[in-house]
């Protein structure tokens, strides 16, 4: 039998690493896990019932409120993946607006709130054959994984890619508020105190500015094919 492995995914937003995590887990058919949608899930939490607004975050009030708070992931076999449920809510279209995306990295500097999502990720990685991307899968959730990779591309890049995927989607933000977006993101997700996003030491850069999807998903699957046959 073929040995199942780990594979963490780590790197700034908008690298397009769910869309290298899908095809990988599609492919080898693993559990494919997106830990950003869990920290979206919570922010979505906190925006619903007051804890956070563009002045103020109520730390206390959410992190008394986390019992409250169910997670799930549902396979939708239509979209090949599995959906994000928030207390039994399919909320997969809410937590990617551009207002979620604004609150979502204070909610994920909060400790207790980290503490609960990692627990929850690493219990669905316990038997291996997952695909889970992140900031801190490699660093903090899966520190043994047989394979880790750091993807990057420029702020530009990203910024214009996450702009086309909202204007897709009917979303009427401007370049500009996309770019700022993922600046913000990209220097508190480096600079909170826990789990900062840094390169695992053993991870594998990729730096996709100038990769296609399918030139990225040989190069790591080459990856993959070489841990296996080495174990
Ligand atoms: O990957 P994403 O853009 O959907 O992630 C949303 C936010 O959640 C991002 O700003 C950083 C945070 N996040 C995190 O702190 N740790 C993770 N493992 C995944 C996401």
């Amino acid at each position: 039998m073929t040995k199942k492995i780990t594979i963490a995914i780590d790197g700034f937003s908008s690298t397009g690493k769910s869309t290298l995590a899908k095809q990988l887990a599609k492919h080898l058919g693993y559990i494919y896990v997106d830990t950003g949608a869990m920290y979206r899930a919570v922010a979505l939490f906190a925006m619903q019932n007051d804890f956070i607004s563009v002045n103020s975050l109520d730390k206390i009030g959410l992190i008394n409120s986390l019992k409250n708070i169910i997670l799930e992931f549902k396979f939708n076999s239509d979209l090949g993946f599995a959906e994000m449920y928030l207390n039994g809510q399919n909320v997969e279209k809410e937590i990617r607006t551009i207002e979620v995306s604004g609150f979502v990295s204070k909610v994920a500097e909060i400790s207790e709130v980290r503490s609960k999502l990692v627990e929850q990720q690493q219990e669905m990685g316990k038997n291996k054959a997952i695909v889970m991307d992140g900031r801190d899968i490699g660093t903090v959730v899966f520190p043994d994984a047989e394979l880790k990779i750091f993807m990057t591309a420029s702020a530009a890049t990203r910024a214009q890619r996450r702009f086309d995927e909202l204007q897709q989607k009917g979303d009427s933000v401007t370049y500009e508020e996309v770019l700022k977006n993922v600046e913000e993101r990209d220097y508190i997700d480096t600079h909170r105190e826990d789990s900062p996003l840094v390169m695992a030491d053993d991870a594998v850069e990729i730096d996709n500015s100038h990769l296609t999807r399918e030139e990225q998903f040989e190069a790591v699957l080459d990856l993959v094919n070489a841990i296996v046959k080495a174990n």
